[in-house]
């Protein structure tokens, strides 16, 4: 049983871009926390709803239907971090202002005592901010990313990796038929944790992952070995943040306020290969498929217990930490925690190991060291 605390109302914002899973955990979230006798509102748009007024209550009906659902019922968005809230000056220039006084007051109107921030590293490291400036804040970590450090699973992963699997399965029927290199980029940011996962999962050939630097020299060299021993099409996953050695990870330019957006990593791939292999090579961007659509079994699983631990921290006053999964079992941490280090793939860990087994080439020798 929950301790008995002054926590009486909460309010909760999906922050960031939208990840599956999300309206599964507004659901338990908004059911748990009605049944703890707590008054539940949602901000819309994430942060933007608190400093523009799009703060609304949230009821058990609010929420009925969503588990399937894909994206947020209360939308997302990557634009609105308070401490640096994007404005048009009167030149028409976009400029960061500090609008958390904003955000304080409307939540001092409402009497709102904990606020539950469902996202990743940046939507934390805003909460750690609030949580400075006085406001307790209760942490839900999503992303498709998986990149958080502290918690074994994001939701979001999993549907992300199906997804990517999916279009892997796809490729292949298209790449035998025309004796193709396909490359199928994935998303991930930093992290290769989808690329890795989808790649082992649907058999792909070659796997490019940020975390290791790439020789296009062996991708061409595993490509040129298949062909010659009668197999005439490869396919080659690479993660938007990878990058040939000695280069830098391929960004597009960023809006103001924005973080710098990755973006072709396969077509550079593309144009490495080219001088390198006699075949027809095609290059697929996944894009935001990977993260659309109804969330897997497991984030919606995973979803309902961040949702449901998230509601009874706030009862118990529990505040300035975040549910996380630790194996099987949900646990928190403290918020600060959250943002401390990136979960990156390890190099030279087990599931490389297993890719390497298979005969995936990883675009690296293996550390002889490990
Ligand atoms: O962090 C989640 C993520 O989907 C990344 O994998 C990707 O690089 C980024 O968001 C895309 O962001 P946006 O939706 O703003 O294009």
């Amino acid at each position: 049983m929950p301790t008995p605390t002054n926590v009486k109302r909460v309010c909760i914002l999906t922050g960031g871009g939208d990840a599956p899973g999300l309206n599964p955990v507004l659901r338990a979230f908004t059911k748990q926390a009605t049944a703890l006798g707590l008054e539940v509102y949602g901000s819309e748009d994430g942060f933007e709803g608190l400093v523009d007024g799009r703060v609304h209550a949230l009821g058990p009906g609010d929420v009925r239907g969503i588990l399937p659902r894909g994206g947020s019922v209360l939308g997302c968005s990557n634009r609105g971090n308070p401490f640096a809230f994007p404005v048009k000056n009167d030149a028409g220039e976009t400029e960061l202002l500090d609008r958390s006084d904003v955000v304080r007051k409307r939540l001092k109107d409402l009497a709102i005592d904990v606020l539950v921030l469902v996202g990743g590293d940046g939507t934390m490291a805003i909460g750690l901010k609030f949580e400075e400036l006085g406001i307790p804040v209760v942490g839900v970590p999503k992303t498709i990313d998986n990149d958080l450090d502290t918690t074994d699973f994001t939701f979001g992963l999993d549907t992300a990796v199906g997804n990517a699997t999916w279009a892997i399965d796809n490729l292949h029927a298209t790449a035998e038929s025309h004796d193709r290199v396909m490359i199928l980029e994935l998303m991930g940011r930093h992290a290769g944790w989808i690329s890795l996962c989808a790649g082992i999962a649907g058999g792909a050939d070659v796997i490019l992952i940020p975390e290791i630097h790439y020789d296009v020299d062996r991708v061409a060299a595993k490509i040129r070995e298949r062909s010659e021993s009668g197999t005439t099409f490869s396919i080659v996953v690479v993660g938007e943040g990878a990058c040939p050695i000695g280069e830098q990870v391929s960004t597009i330019e960023a809006k103001v306020g924005h973080a710098p957006r990755l973006a072709g990593a396969g077509v550079r791939l593309k144009a490495l290969l080219e001088t390198r292999v006699d075949m027809d090579i095609r290059v697929t961007v996944l894009g935001h498929l990977q993260r659309g659509g109804t969330p897997s079994a497991f984030d919606r699983l995973l979803g309902t217990r961040f949702g449901v631990r998230a509601a009874q921290l706030c009862a118990e006053g529990r505040t300035g930490r975040l549910v996380v999964l630790r194996g099987t079992t949900m646990r928190s941490v403290p918020l600060a925690e959250a943002c401390a280090k990136p979960k990156l793939v390890p190099p030279d860990g087990e599931l490389v190991g297993a890719a390497r087994a298979v005969g995936i080439e990883l675009g690296a020798a293996p550390d002889p060291a490990h």
